[in-house]
């Protein structure tokens, strides 16, 4: 098969989505142009495993500017923006294997569809495609120069993978450049977890009980966003040190079977597993909400709720209402995968702008450094961050000052004191 799509009729809607997206990733585009000159992935095969949203469309785009032979798979079953994966099949001539709403099966079908390209860079988020390969496809491994990991969850799974010794061929963790987690996970996740939620569910969140449950990257982003729509924010967290952060940035912090009681509405972000479990669902009000925008949906213990449940029905295409033995009902939205993408559209173009273009000059990394990197987990350099966010500044128009030259000599001097 040469892809799979939901529909080809649906590109011409794709196509003005993704311009659209483009309008707000100047520093891709820039990446792009200067792709379109110097071809730095000529003849290379690139397979993605990343959200098929308009904003992967656009890094597509500048891949192939590169000389990138592209391919696309979904990396959640449930983020595929069916329009986008038409028009980059139809007008791109990228092809794509994803369907929102694919099963299991379907999604292990399209990830081999990939691989069979035999790629020599791979990009995922969620380390699904590296997995594969150290799984069942080991015969691939040998020609790969190098994988692209965009997420924190990834990340987690591939430094696993080195520190048993068993990696096969370097890795990017682009999730850990500043331009990336600085701002895609916080303000992105922010943003496009409550956005996921409204659209779901339309709930009010002024004056509402709002659980955050982890105060990484993801999860200050969004406290903070909730704060800022009139929502009062618990944290729960592990962590002594993000729990004390969260205490001082102003929330209430408290063990999730104290604030089960107390919230409407409930988010993870932690990437672990088993986060809400049974004795928080027996303590949740009626009509609770809960949500995860954690990569896997492991963070919401669906098993243990569904055993505590006489009835389980889905309202409003998203919501499965479980109502309770005790009488009560707890509201699960999109079955506990990404709220942010199943529900909503993802994060903002411009913030993605940043993130991916860490995977454009990531890829480009891998060519141009390869034979020197081992089977490790790297980051890109720190002058590609700087550069990038000089880029951003730039395109929005920001200006900084410049260190003097007595200020460098000072920064650089142990001498003056007091
Ligand atoms: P992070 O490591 O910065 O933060 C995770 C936090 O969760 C940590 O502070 C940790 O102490 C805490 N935690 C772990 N177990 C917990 C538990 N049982 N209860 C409460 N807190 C717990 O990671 P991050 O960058 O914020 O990413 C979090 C998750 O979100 C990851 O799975 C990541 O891949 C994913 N992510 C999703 C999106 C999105 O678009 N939805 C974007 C970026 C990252
Ligand atoms: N991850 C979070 N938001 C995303 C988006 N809009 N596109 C691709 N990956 C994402």
């Amino acid at each position: 098969m040469k892809n799979h799509v939901k529909s080809i009729g649906l590109a011409a809607k794709g196509r003005e989505r993704i311009e659209w997206a483009r309008r707000s990733m100047p520093v891709l585009r820039l990446i792009e142009e200067r792709f379109k000159k110097t071809k730095p992935l000529k003849g290379l095969r690139l397979s993605a495993c990343l959200h098929v949203t308009t904003e992967t469309a656009n890094l597509m785009v500048a891949l192939k500017a590169g000389g990138a032979q592209c391919v696309l798979c979904a990396s959640n079953p449930l983020s595929t923006q069916d329009d986008v994966a038409a028009a980059l099949v139809k007008d791109f001539h990228i092809p794509v294997f994803a369907i929102k709403g694919e099963d299991k099966k379907t999604y292990y079908r399209h990830i081999n569809s990939v691989l069979d390209r035999k790629p020599h860079i791979t990009m995922d988020d969620g380390a699904d495609l590296v997995s594969e390969i150290h799984g069942r496809r080991k015969d691939l491994a040998q020609g790969v120069i190098g994988s692209t990991e965009e997420t924190t969850t990834g990340v987690i799974r591939l430094r696993s993978l080195a520190e048993q010794g068993l990696l096969l061929f370097p890795v990017l963790a682009v999730n850990d450049s500043k331009t990336k987690h600085f701002f895609d996970n916080r303000y992105g996740t922010g943003q496009s977890t409550l956005d996921g939620i409204i659209r779901a569910t339309n709930v009010l969140l002024s004056g509402s009980v709002f659980v955050v449950c982890g105060y990484g990257w993801c999860g200050r982003g969004l406290a903070q966003k909730a704060r800022g729509l009139g929502a009062h924010v618990i944290v729960t967290e592990i962590d002594p040190l993000k729990a004390l952060e969260a205490k001082m940035d102003g929330f209430e912090v408290m063990p999730l079977h104290d604030a089960a009681g107390l919230g409407d509405v409930f988010v993870t972000v932690t990437g672990n597993t088993s986060v809400i479990r049974r004795e928080h669902f027996a303590r949740m009000k009626d009509g609770a909400i809960v949500a995860n925008s954690g990569h896997f949906n492991v963070e919401i213990d669906l098993p243990a709720l569904k055993h505590m449940s006489k009835q389980v029905r889905t309202i409003r295409d998203v919501i499965s209402e479980y109502r309770l033995r005790n009488g009560r009902s707890v509201h699960v939205l999109a079955g506990g995968r990404l709220v942010n993408l199943s529900c909503a559209e993802g994060h903002p173009a411009s913030v993605m702008d940043m993130s991916f273009a860490n995977q454009a000059l990531g890829a480009e990394f891998l060519v141009k450094s390869g034979s020197e990197l081992e089977d490790k987990i790297y980051t890109l350099p720190d002058e590609i961050d700087q550069r990038i966010a000089s880029l951003k500044l730039k395109a929005l128009g920001v200006q900084i000052d410049r260190l003097t030259d007595r200020q460098v000599k000072y920064l650089a001097s142990w001498e003056s004191g007091t």
